[in-house]
């Protein structure tokens, strides 16, 4: 009886066990993002991919509902045209997404999803090879997002990120010569760590 006693009382003492996620944190996600353009054949510029340094910031409105912006170091992408290089471009693509996590704060495996929007800015554009020393511009592109990730616990606070990004950027490439327009619409792909505030 004593022994019941005491599990009783140890459980009523414990903190309510929720490992990972639960309604109220803020989640901080770090890591390496790789962001390739999606641009066809079809299409008269082709972008090179970027490597950069990836941030997002979730808040879980309820176990189960988060939001996140999602941001980055800029992106330098080349571009291309018939496999020479035309133009350099930067850009900044934060996003704001809904996001739904499956599982629940007991789980340490909590894949998710989400939708939202994304904004793009261009900046620096510089003309190389036969557009050197021309005018080269990016429109700004506001155009729907989506992403899938999973987190997955490490310790009580820690844990280890991937995802997986879809943006549609679409944007007119204007030069002194004639406007592309131009889908980057871009996979990013990141990998990192995470941590729960
Ligand atoms: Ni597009």
């Amino acid at each position: 009886m004593k022994k019941v006693a005491l599990l009783v009382a140890a459980a009523l003492i414990a903190p309510s066990a929720a490992f990972a996620h639960q309604a109220g944190d803020i989640l901080v996600r770090g890591g390496a993002v790789m962001v390739s353009p999606t641009t066809d054949a079809n299409d008269p510029l082709d972008v090179q991919s970027n490597m950069q340094l990836g941030l997002t910031f979730s808040y879980m409105v309820t176990d189960n509902w988060g939001v996140e912006l999602l941001a980055a170091t800029p992106f330098s992408h080349s571009v291309e045209s018939g496999g020479n290089e035309v133009a350099k471009v930067k850009h900044l693509p934060p996003s704001l997404m809904a996001q739904y996590y499956f599982g629940s704060a007991q789980s340490k495996v909590r894949p998710y999803v989400g939708a939202g929007i994304n904004y793009t800015f261009f900046f620096d554009e510089e003309g190389k090879g036969l557009l050197s020393g021309t005018n080269v511009k990016a429109d700004d592109s506001w155009g729907l997002a989506a992403q899938a990730g999973l987190d997955m616990k490490v310790t009580d606070n820690l844990f280890v990120n991937g995802s997986v990004w879809y943006m549609d950027i679409d944007t007119d490439v204007k030069t002194d010569l004639e406007t592309f327009k131009t889908e980057i619409d871009p996979i990013g792909l990141m990998v990192g760590l995470g941590y729960r505030f």
